[in-house]
């Protein structure tokens, strides 16, 4: 008899787990890529859309509001900032909450030009913490300048175009050849970011915090029927969560 009940005990809730997890349809998150090298795409981050295929993926439940990420038409795995700013993912370190971004067509400074990551606009910020504004200058090849030239941007094969802090003093460089350009990038960027080709920056995130679960090697998760984007910290997404009234723990409990 006391067999019996646990059984039907053990079904009803079996039951019911199952119909919780088509509900929220927990398949539809599993982890993706847009191509085999591409970074790994789970919570907080969600593959909204693939350009390649025309195709709407992961619902919005899968992810956290502001981390929708698309396939481009190439594969790249693409990040929208605010004011259309489309850079392309190469890493996510979900532990430290890093994302770490590229230009596909290696001219990150004439992606940048928009570049707007302020709090009210952004969930990602600069995670350097040593950044400022640049001026755009265009000079002739032949002037001595010891910083790296920007070969992407300016047209004239006799001409060089250069990043300067617009901090620095000019009077420093013997620029008699160059010329301010009306480029400009909007916002403070990372000091010597131009020093190194392919460019990068690297951004962070501070909400959600799953970094703190990830670091355990449990997953994070939107939480069921949270109304303020609550996030869980589970053992396996593909599972329920390791408390509350349907959790493992418990089920053990009441079988054993
Ligand atoms: C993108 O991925 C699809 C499917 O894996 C593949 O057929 C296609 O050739 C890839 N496109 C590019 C530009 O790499
Ligand atoms: C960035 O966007 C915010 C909010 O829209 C705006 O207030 C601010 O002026 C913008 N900053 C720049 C540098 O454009
Ligand atoms: C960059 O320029 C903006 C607008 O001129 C200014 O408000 C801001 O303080 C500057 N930031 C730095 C780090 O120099
Ligand atoms: C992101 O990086 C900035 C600059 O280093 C830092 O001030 C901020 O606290 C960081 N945020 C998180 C959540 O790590």
């Amino acid at each position: 008899m006391a067999t019996l009940l646990i059984l039907l005990l053990f079904l009803d809730l079996s039951a019911g787990l199952r119909a919780g997890a088509a509900a929220t349809g927990r398949e539809d998150c599993k982890p993706t890529r847009c191509n085999s090298d591409g970074p790994k795409i789970r919570y907080p981050f969600r593959l909204k859309y693939d350009e390649q295929q025309q195709q709407q993926k992961q619902p919005e439940h899968c992810g956290y509001p502001g981390f929708d990420l698309y396939c481009d038409h190439e594969n790249h795995t693409m990040l929208e900032l605010p004011f259309s700013v489309k850079v392309a993912v190469k890493e996510i370190d979900y532990i430290s909450q890093l994302i770490h971004t590229y230009d596909p067509h290696d001219c990150f400074p004439q992606l940048l030009q928009n570049l707007n990551l302020s709090t009210s606009t952004s969930p990602f910020q600069l995670k350097d913490n040593y950044n400022g504004n640049y001026s755009f200058f265009s000079c002739s090849s032949t002037e001595p300048i010891s910083y790296n030239p920007i070969t992407c941007l300016g047209s004239d094969p006799n001409r060089k175009v250069y990043a300067f802090p617009s901090d620095d003093f000019m009077s420093d460089y013997p620029l008699l050849s160059c010329k301010k350009m009306s480029f400009k990038i909007s916002s403070p960027i990372p000091y010597f970011m131009f020093d190194q080709q392919p460019y990068e920056l690297t951004l962070n995130w501070s909400k959600p915090t799953c970094g703190i679960c990830e670091e355990q090697s449990k997953y994070c998760r939107l939480k069921d029927n949270s109304r303020d984007h609550e996030t869980e910290c589970v053992d396996d997404t593909t599972k329920s969560p390791t408390t509350g009234f349907y959790g493992s723990d418990s089920w053990t409990t009441s079988i054993h």
